[in-house]
């Protein structure tokens, strides 16, 4: 049995309350609900979201994933004293979410004003193994005298998106002694959602009744419990949406409520019992363990695994990750390219279907894409900055606004940064190369390669002698309208040349279009790095003048320079917001030798203030890649706390997807040194000085491999024969067999340049 890390709440704090709702969050990638208490809080934000389900709310809205009515809460009474933490003492307190079952338990001592003790035990969690069901229990102990119990639970559909009501009610009803069910609509009549719950008290002796008000559909229990007698509530629910409405609403609710009830009928522990063997297969197949010293690495990669999963709906490819996943509001649960680019390799190397799923996601929108790329007068096509369901580009068109003036701030993303576009076909190439999935690729795959290539082809223009690509914006967002940002003009190359490679792999003949990626991949601009090896971030980047923003980074995250300059004059500044041309280093590696990448992250991280989530770990990649680990595992361990710091409100709205994904990629394409050149898988693993040993299994192909590293020698596994490259040395490798670190010293040195193979 796998020891896998259980995440605890240090304490009860009103400030960390939806910190830790978010990064405690339970979910199956069908649904996420966050770890808020039973109890109610002012500042406490409950969030229960179902993956795909978004809906606008009105004029000037964007669609957002819905937050749907609550069934976490309950209003617990004693002796009369509304239970709450925030009156009377907390004698002890006891919170965790386990993940090894995914299992968030709470065990309160708690002493009520009029001096009376209490114990209150609660657990939850979403079922892996039945994605419709969570399940709750609620044990109350009075300690010191009978008390007088009342609980009130059901479902609350007052929730709203801060204020942004997205559900209509269409009925309420109650069933027998236990069952309660709402049934609700989008308000543009697209989706129906019903939730169906049972409540089920351990004792015969309370007395009960439901009400149905004001968008509240509850359950009433109250009873006398004699001093240190336990009652405990055990509440199921069962979340459906559909959208295809063949089935009466009727019938559709009643066979919700019959699925429920074969639940209720299994109970808490059996329920629960399902579930952890669904985990249990998620451990096997994606668990990276470290021996460290500090025991925080290892909580951070099993923090890790269990959000990469909770998040993503593997069930279903009309949906995709949201940018905090499924553990809160933040950016309205749309899709960026935090998708494929921080998130799918987690996929790729530990459930390659997944990341199909992902792809997919993207192939069946190309509708929106190609209608955005044809309303700005571009060929091929452009996909949405964010996206939700429908594959519209979902951006808000206005940021902050100036509540003086009264003027809003446009945001130029939807309008500039294209990047995304070449972000998707890198990662289709990425899936292809570790899979070899030829279906996959002769279809959609190629559709995406082409489409994709089509609107660079058409996006550049002729200036200068050569085609040049003007006015987007780069990964770093605090550059704005630049020409030949050198992140996007390499990934449009590579996205046409890869388009052309598998074109002819594949036998599509388009004439037309070999002559015109010819013409781009010969013509195209791609920055020249200076004498240092330093690669200009645009065309106009390296005349801005520079500042010290040792007090910016000191904050990192909290864009504390907007506070002192405006947009436009950051802009005019060199300033990045978060990794760009070594975003470029980290993700075509076989371009850049490793003293280009040092000489560019010497230059770029003094100008980085990481101010996105999404960059320090991709200097830590990169930082490791050039050799330095110590200083990688300072990246990677910030990148860490961005969730799991101290800070009480970085996470508030839902936890960084992306920064979640960057741990795991931290270390495997950071320590273990994996990356794909040239199509082949290559892996140098080097550790920092207080890792003892890392192992963690890895799919490549049609082989299940497993590598472990310790005391400088790599233990592979593998299921099938593969051919891959050891600190630069090729090899041939299958069965069980170990290689020494030192024994390949020599062939480091030897290899490691690959640069220059990347001709039209
Ligand atoms: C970052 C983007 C990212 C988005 C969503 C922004 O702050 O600059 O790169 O895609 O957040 O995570």
């Amino acid at each position: 049995m796998l020891n896998v890390s259980v995440l605890t709440d240090p304490g009860f704090c009103p400030h960390s309350l939806n910190k830790f709702a978010s990064v405690m969050a339970c979910g199956n990638g069908y649904m996420g609900i966050r770890a808020a208490h039973e109890e109610d809080y002012t500042q406490q934000t409950r969030g229960m979201y179902l993956a795909g389900l978004y809906h606008r709310a009105g004029r000037n809205e964007t669609n957002e994933l819905i937050n749907l009515p609550d069934i976490t809460g309950i209003e617990i009474e004693l002796d009369g004293v509304n239970f709450t933490l925030l009156s009377g003492d907390i004698l002890s307190w006891q919170r965790e979410l386990d993940f090894a079952n995914g299992e968030l338990r709470r065990t309160v001592l708690w002493r009520a004003p009029d001096g009376k003790r209490y114990r209150l035990d609660s657990r939850r969690f979403v079922s892996l193994a039945q994605l419709p069901l969570v399940a709750m229990q609620l044990s109350i102990t009075p300690l010191d005298a009978a008390s007088q119990v009342v609980l009130k639970t059901g479902i609350d559909a007052t929730q709203t998106n801060s204020g942004r009501q997205h559900l209509d009610e269409v009925s309420v009803r109650v069933f027998d002694q236990h069952y309660l069910q709402g049934v609700y609509e989008t308000q543009d009549r697209a989706t129906e959602v019903v939730i169906s719950t049972s409540c089920r008290l351990s004792s015969d002796s309370s007395d009960s009744c439901f009400s149905a008000k004001n968008r509240r559909v509850m359950a009433h229990h109250s009873l006398t419990l004699p001093a240190g007698d336990t009652v405990t509530l055990e509440k199921l629910v069962w979340i459906t949406h559909r959208k295809d409405k063949t089935l009466s609403q009727e019938t559709w609710a009643r066979n919700a409520l019959a699925d429920l009830k074969v639940c209720a009928a299994k109970g808490y522990a059996s329920l629960l019992e399902n579930s952890a063997r669904a985990w249990e297969n998620v451990w096997r197949d994606a668990r990276v363990d470290v021996t460290s010293t500090d025991k925080q690495d290892q909580m951070a990669l099993d923090y890790a695994v269990w959000h990469l999963t909770t998040m993503t709906p593997a069930h279903d490819e009309r949906s995709s990750i949201a940018a905090k996943g499924l553990t809160g509001e933040g950016y309205k649960g749309h899709i960026f390219w935090d998708t494929e680019i921080f998130l799918l390799p987690f996929h790729l190397f530990t459930r390659p279907q997944i990341a199909r799923n992902l792809l997919r996601y993207r192939w069946l929108n190309l509708a929106g894409a190609r209608e955005k790329a044809r309303r700005n007068g571009w060929p091929g096509a452009l996909f949405p900055w964010e996206s939700a369901a429908s594959g519209q580009e979902e951006t808000p068109e206005f940021a902050a606004i100036n509540i003086r003036t009264g003027t809003r701030q446009k945001v130029a993303s939807a309008l500039a940064e294209h990047h995304i576009v070449a972000d998707i076909a890198w990662a289709v190439v990425a899936y292809w190369q570790a899979t070899r999935d030829d279906a996959f690729m002769r279809n959609e795959g190629l559709t995406l390669l082409m489409e994709t290539a089509t609107f660079w082809m058409g996006r550049a223009v002729e200036a200068n002698g050569r085609l040049e690509i003007h006015d987007v914006i780069g990964p770093d967002e605090y550059t704005e309208h630049v020409n030949n940002n050198a992140y996007t003009n390499y990934l449009a190359w590579h996205n046409v040349s890869c388009a052309r490679q598998f074109m002819t792999m594949f036998g599509r003949d388009d004439a037309a279009f070999l002559a015109n990626s010819t013409r781009f991949l010969t013509r195209l601009w791609l920055p020249e790095a200076n004498a240092e090896g330093v690669l200009p971030q645009d065309d106009t980047f390296m005349a801005k003048p520079a500042i010290d923003l040792s007090r910016y980074k000191a904050k990192a995250g909290k864009q504390t320079i907007l506070l002192d300059y405006s947009r436009a004059e950051v802009n005019e500044m060199q300033i990045l917001k978060q990794a760009d041309v070594v975003m470029l280093n980290y993700l075509l590696p076989e371009r850049f030798t490793p003293q280009q990448c040092a000489a560019n992250l010497a230059f770029y991280e003094p100008r980085t203030i990481h101010d996105s989530s999404l960059s320090k770990a991709i200097h830590g990649i990169v930082t490791a890649r050039c050799g330095d680990t110590e200083g990688a595992y300072v990246l990677w361990r910030d990148g860490v706390a961005i969730d799991l710091g101290d800070d009480p409100h970085s996470s508030d709205d839902g936890i960084h997807a992306a920064a979640t994904g960057a741990i795991w990629s931290g270390v495997i394409q950071g320590f273990a040194g994996l990356q794909i050149v040239e199509g082949e898988l290559h892996l140098a693993p080097k550790l920092p000085a207080h890792w003892r040993k890392l192992s963690f299994p890895l799919r490549w192909r049609n082989a299940q491999m497993r590598f472990s590293f310790e005391d400088d020698v790599l233990t592979v596994e593998s299921s099938a024969p593969v051919t891959l490259s050891l600190w630069g040395k090729t090899l041939n490798v299958s069965g069980l067999q170990t290689f020494a670190r030192k024994d390949f010293l020599t062939s480091i040195a030897g290899t490691a340049t690959t640069e220059g193979r990347y001709d039209a």
